[in-house]
């Protein structure tokens, strides 16, 4: 089977560093002839994700910027729709938990720790949907957001609530930002990802939980990517305010099997 292509497109991915899941998606993007705008807090990471699709052959750009600022975020669009030549996609990536407070079951939680996942999961998500939506409507194109969630969103996140509760809160948002502006041709759709082998994710992840997997092991970036390529084509057009789970069954799996 032929690869998918979405040559022509244009994207920028939120939080593309280290071997993560942007990284993977910006990899991805770009392979199936996309050109990208790759941001990370870190610029370096970012510069790291850009020349690895350069030296492949692809078009990306490296911008550094925090998504918790709202200049921040308004400026990495500014220069993505300056070098890109404009806007298609928006990924948004960055997020977890225990890679920024501890974990911790909710009557010990922080306000500030709260507040700061909330932040990092779910607040900064519609900052950078209001900046690509405002880009789209200029365009009057359309385009389509793609938010990285996680199963957590759905299922029970034990000493993650704060996380859990953000990553709900994520098809909300999706089903609110395609309902607004599905007359337009822009759409959010978020895929729920299970246990993804990432750096900072395998300190969190029991090698023998991996049993709990139906399919036996952990997903890898190249899985979350494949999902993220789809939503951002136009095979997924007809596709608005939904989850595309992506967890190799742990959703699926009852206490009984
Ligand atoms: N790894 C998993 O098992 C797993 C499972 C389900 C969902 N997810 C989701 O996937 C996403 C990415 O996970 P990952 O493991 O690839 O993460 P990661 O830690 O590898 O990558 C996150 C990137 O975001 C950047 N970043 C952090 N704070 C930032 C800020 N304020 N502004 C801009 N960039 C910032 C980091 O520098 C890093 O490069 C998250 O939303 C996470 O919730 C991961």
């Amino acid at each position: 089977m032929k690869p998918m292509r979405i040559d022509g497109t244009r994207a920028i991915v939120i939080g593309g560093g280290g071997e993560g899941i942007g990284r993977g998606i910006t990899r991805a993007y770009a392979a199936a002839g996309a050109s990208v705008a790759v941001t990370d807090l870190d610029p370096e990471r970012a510069n790291v994700a850009a020349a690895e699709v350069t030296a492949a052959g692809g078009t990306a750009c490296a911008i550094g910027g925090d998504v918790r600022s709202s200049d921040d975020v308004d400026a990495m669009f500014a220069r993505a729709v300056r070098e890109l030549g404009g806007l298609d996609v928006l990924v948004t990536v960055v997020g977890g938990q225990v890679a920024f407070v501890p974990a911790v079951r909710l009557h010990e939680m922080l306000d500030e720790d709260w507040d700061l996942v909330y932040e990092l999961n779910l607040r900064y998500v519609a900052r950078a949907a209001r900046a690509a939506i405002r880009t789209f409507l200029d365009q009057g194109n359309g385009g389509s957001i793609v938010s990285v969630g996680s199963v957590t969103g759905f299922m029970a996140a034990p000493r993650q609530a704060a996380y859990g509760a953000a990553k709900a809160g994520l098809l909300s948002l999706a089903k609110t930002v395609s309902t607004e502006y599905a007359s337009e041709g822009i759409r959010m759709n978020v895929i729920a990802a299970g246990a993804v082998a990432t750096a900072v994710a395998a300190s969190a992840q029991d090698p023998d939980a991996v049993d709990q997997i139906p399919v036996g092991r952990y997903g890898t970036v190249a899985d979350v990517a494949a999902a993220a390529l789809f939503l951002a084509s136009p095979a997924s057009s007809y596709m608005i305010g939904q989850r595309l789970v992506i967890d190799g069954g742990i959703s699926v799996r009852g206490p009984f099997s």
